[in-house]
């Protein structure tokens, strides 16, 4: 939006990365991915009627949810998401419904709320899964142990997918040594570079088929939202204002 980054065309990039996770006139190109998955407290069951996002507005998990503050991104991304498969009046709805069913005002990053659900200080929150990877890969047996209290639900699966949300690279306009930088993002695509991402960050590889080993969540595969990347920064401005309006702080 800042208009700094030069498009991009290579052959490998197009070929190695699926059309929704880059710009379409290939301003950017997404590396990993990450999913915004539903938690619950395993000790308490898995909640009646949680399979959608939507399902999180419904009345019947009044007091249950914990959330991060609408002002991060990841919450931004997700309602971006929702405006372009719903429209804004249903997100704007959605993000009402939601927040009457707040155990708390929102707060705290991922890693908070995956204790507190754990804990069972609230019954559902939302995470993204390398969050939960983390923990879950964790030495301390502490952490770990946290992780392991909360059930995951990817939502969504019976129609069009689990909201996901990407870490990318483009070559800006200004770029002194431009056929360089798209040989390093062309690397990154790489089963090599591509393994390091999950690995390291517990994200999921951008290109698929390349064989992921780490404690992720869905690694082994789940129904992703397909939208194309873009229409989530298209959407932010709206979703921060319906936010806003929602009294999702
Ligand atoms: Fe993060």
């Amino acid at each position: 939006e800042k208009n700094l980054f030069s498009p991009v065309q290579s052959d490998i990039l197009e070929k190695r990365i699926p059309d929704h996770l880059r710009h379409p006139e290939g301003l950017w190109f997404g590396l990993s991915k990450r999913a915004r998955i539903i938690i619950y407290t395993k000790a308490d069951g898995r909640p009646e009627k949680l399979e959608t996002y939507d399902d999180l507005a419904d009345p019947s998990h009044k007091g249950d949810i914990c959330m991060r503050s609408s002002s991060n991104i990841y919450n931004i991304s997700l309602l971006a998401s929702i405006i372009e498969h719903e429209g804004k009046e249903a997100a704007e709805n959605w993000a009402k419904g939601v927040v009457a069913n707040f155990a708390r005002p929102a707060q705290g990053n991922d890693t908070a709320n995956i204790e507190a659900v754990g804990a069972g200080e609230c019954r559902i929150s939302l995470v993204n899964t390398y969050y939960v990877g983390r923990m879950l890969g964790s030495e301390n047996a502490d952490t770990r142990a946290a992780a392991e209290k909360v059930g995951l639900i990817f939502p969504n699966q019976d129609g069009r997918g689990t909201h996901v949300n990407i870490s990318g690279a483009g070559v800006l306009k200004h770029a002194p040594n431009r056929e360089n930088a798209i040989r390093f993002i062309e690397f990154l695509t790489s089963d090599w570079a591509q393994l390091a991402f999950t690995e390291q960050n517990h994200e999921y590889t951008a290109v698929p088929g390349v064989s992921e080993t780490s404690p992720v969540p869905g690694t082994d595969g789940f129904r992703e939202d397909e939208i194309n990347a873009s229409a989530l920064g298209v959407n932010q401005a709206e979703a921060v204002r319906i936010f806003d309006r929602a009294g999702w702080q």
